[in-house]
């Protein structure tokens, strides 16, 4: 009996030790990426940042199409990663698309940092997009708060699911299609009923 209570708090252990490492790993800051739209002269502009997950890019392939829904209503559009953004921290946006990946029911730290650190978002447009495999309320609400904290205008806030269907009656559908489809038809939402100054 001694030693099967021993294995199992060993068992316990060697899982808390090995998520932990994954955690860590996938929370490291990832690679630097950018992606500009062709140039539409006097268009509005949008910068869509995330941290690329290493395992899976759905959140290149949402935020991809979030940017191609708004290039599609004339505006241009630059995709990057957090590691790239310091290359356009001196350029004014119109809106901001913040998208994070779900880790432990969090956030993404990289993408909270960007909100948290990011020279003169406060007051800007923002679009909150949290992805995850399909337990993202928590950090949804999290990223929320993380934006509210600067006082930027959120416009909206979405969840896309990797594993959990994105709609219960497309469910024979590819799911990373279907969110991919979701988001762009959302953003020209967005870019219709964004009024600019
Ligand atoms: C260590 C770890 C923890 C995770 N925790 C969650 C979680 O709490 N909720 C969730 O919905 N997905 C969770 N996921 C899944 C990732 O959020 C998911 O792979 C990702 O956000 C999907 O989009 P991607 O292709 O951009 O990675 C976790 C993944 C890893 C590796």
């Amino acid at each position: 009996m001694k030693t099967f209570i021993r294995r199992i708090i060993i068992g316990l252990v060697v899982l808390a030790v090995a998520w932990t490492v994954l955690t860590l790993w996938v929370e490291r800051e990832g690679p630097a990426y950018r992606h500009d739209s062709s140039d539409v002269p006097n268009g509005p502009r949008a910068l869509i940042i995330y941290d690329p997950d290493p395992f899976y890019n759905l959140d290149q392939q949402v935020c991809e199409a979030f940017a191609a829904g708004l290039a599609s209503n004339g505006w241009n559009t630059t995709v990057a990663t957090v590691a790239a953004t310091h290359e356009v921290k001196d350029s004014i946006f119109n809106l901001y698309v913040i998208c994070a990946n779900t880790y432990n029911f969090a956030p993404d730290w990289a993408t909270v940092d960007f909100v948290k650190e990011y020279p003169s978002l406060e007051g800007k447009n923002v679009v909150a997009i949290t992805l995850g495999a399909g337990t993202t309320s928590r950090a949804k609400r999290l990223l929320e708060e993380a934006i509210a904290q600067r006082q930027c205008k959120l416009i909206d806030s979405r969840t896309f699911w990797l594993w959990r269907p994105n709609d219960e009656a497309l469910i024979q559908e590819s799911n990373v299609t279907l969110a991919v489809n979701m988001t762009r038809k959302w953003a020209s939402e967005v870019a219709e009923g964004l009024k600019l100054e």
